[in-house]
């Protein structure tokens, strides 16, 4: 079977369809549409809630909302995904959280920013945007596979955020520091309306990676840095493989795994793990070959030596030597190294994640190794993992030769058919027209 490619719309045509759904549902013309990318992650998983690195690239695809100011405080929300219309009282969201569908996102980002805005001391701001933003109403539009471990849901608070921030005229899209309260924000509806205790990564990445580049990004300070990755003239293609398996971050085990990290940094005495990572990895630390003697280097021994069991180990193992690795990579391109210098650390992450962190599947762990096999540049599952998507380099003349190897090996297996996205870094959350 031939293998399926999703492909991205172009911003035109993703604010038209949004335009028309918002028309044809509301029977009015809307006031604007933002437009906000999904993501992946290159490499540093898990490590957000860690206080630890990770490298993020936003997706040419993305989620579109038309957007129209109510007087009352009611959501009113369609989307091309969910064609019956979602409606819900802010008032009601504000008391009673966490919440299910859409509405959870839209006005918990809504209720997020004004109490984020608070929080910094802008109670002006905060006040403003009550009074001028008391309700919504929302079309969507989404080139971004739903539920696929790409962040549709980040891109969808992220394209609320940037939205109500220009009706509310805040102007907070215009800067850098401004951007990262919307992040806020929306890491904020996550967490509280929606009941995912996620760890900020896909809202920074969608708010704030730039073109042709990744962005390094530093979960303990929220200082970031923006690497070039410009793939074309390397010769080479990211190739995203939607394995088609579910992935829900708020069924407990993504909680679970953050649990287990906050334990583990009680015990050893740090608000959080990353606090034990030096800030320079020395050269002749192993941290590709998990089965090697010197695996993990001494100073995370030395960490694992105070715990006692046996899974805590294995999850803090993970995640020292993750960040670790992400610092690596961020230290490899910054020095211009080419990804055959880089590859392992790619392949390494990928199998700390399988056997320590144990948040892959076999369907991720076939994908992976059928893109390894058919000559690419490195393999691993990205994002939040128990399904979803894995992310693999590749030459660009073996773009299809790769996904028609990963296509065999599922069918193979008898999995679902996997479906594809050829990506590139594209820009960060804001108005389309
Ligand atoms: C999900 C979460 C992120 C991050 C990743 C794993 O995408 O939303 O906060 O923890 O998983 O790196």
């Amino acid at each position: 079977m031939e293998p399926e490619f999703i492909p991205a719309y172009q911003p035109k045509e993703g604010a038209r369809r949004a335009r028309e759904l918002f028309e044809k549902t509301f029977s009015a013309a809307p006031s604007g549409v933002w437009r906000a990318p999904g993501r992946v992650n290159v490499i540093g998983e898990h490590t957000d809630y860690n206080g630890g690195k990770a490298l993020p690239l936003a997706l040419p695809h993305a989620i579109y909302v038309a957007l129209k100011v109510r007087e009352d405080d009611q959501l009113k929300i369609i989307s091309e995904d969910f064609p019956e219309l979602s409606i819900l009282k802010l008032s009601d969201l504000e008391k009673h959280y966490p919440a299910k569908g859409p509405g959870a996102f839209v006005g918990g980002v809504i209720l997020g920013l004004v109490q984020v805005l608070r929080d910094s001391g802008l109670e002006e701001n905060a006040r403003q945007l009550q009074a001028r933003v008391p309700g919504l109403e929302v079309a969507v539009a989404s080139s971004v596979p739903l539920s696929a471990g790409l962040s549709s849901s980040a891109a969808l608070e992220c394209a609320i955020a940037v939205g109500i921030d220009e009706l509310a005229d805040l102007g907070l899209a215009e800067s850098f520091d401004g951007r990262k309260l919307l992040v806020a924000a929306g890491k904020l509806a996550e967490n509280r309306y929606v009941g995912a205790p996620t760890g900020g990564l896909d809202q920074s990445a969608s708010m704030l990676c730039e073109k042709d580049c990744v962005l390094e990004l530093d979960c303990a300070t929220w200082q970031t840095r923006s690497h070039p990755f410009d793939l074309p003239s390397l010769g080479l293609s990211l190739l995203v493989i939607d394995t088609c398996t579910s992935h829900d971050l708020a069924d407990g085990q993504y909680g679970a795994r953050r649990a287990a990290c906050e334990e583990a940094a009680r015990i050893l005495g740090v608000s959080e793990l990353g606090e034990l990572v030096p800030e320079t990895i020395s050269p002749a630390d192993n941290l590709t070959d998990l089965n090697a003697d010197n695996y993990p280097p001494s100073w995370v021994c030395q960490q694992l030596d105070k715990l006692e069991n046996a899974e805590q180990i294995s999850r803090v193992r993970h995640v020292l030597t993750e960040i670790a690795r992400c610092q690596l990579l961020c230290e490899l391109l910054e020095a211009g190294a080419a990804p055959d210098q880089w590859r392992k650390l790619l392949d390494a992450s990928h199998e700390s994640l399988r056997r320590d962190y144990e948040v892959s599947c076999e369907e991720l762990d076939t994908a992976v190794a059928a893109a390894r096999k058919a000559g690419a540049y490195g393999a691993r599952m990205t994002g939040g993992g128990f399904g979803g998507c894995a992310i693999t380099l590749v030459d660009s003349d073996r773009v299809e030769t790769t996904a028609r190897a990963v296509v065999k090996a599922f069918n193979k297996a008898g999995y679902n058919q996997p479906r594809f996205l050829s990506v590139l870094p594209s820009a960060p959350a804001g108005k389309v027209e």
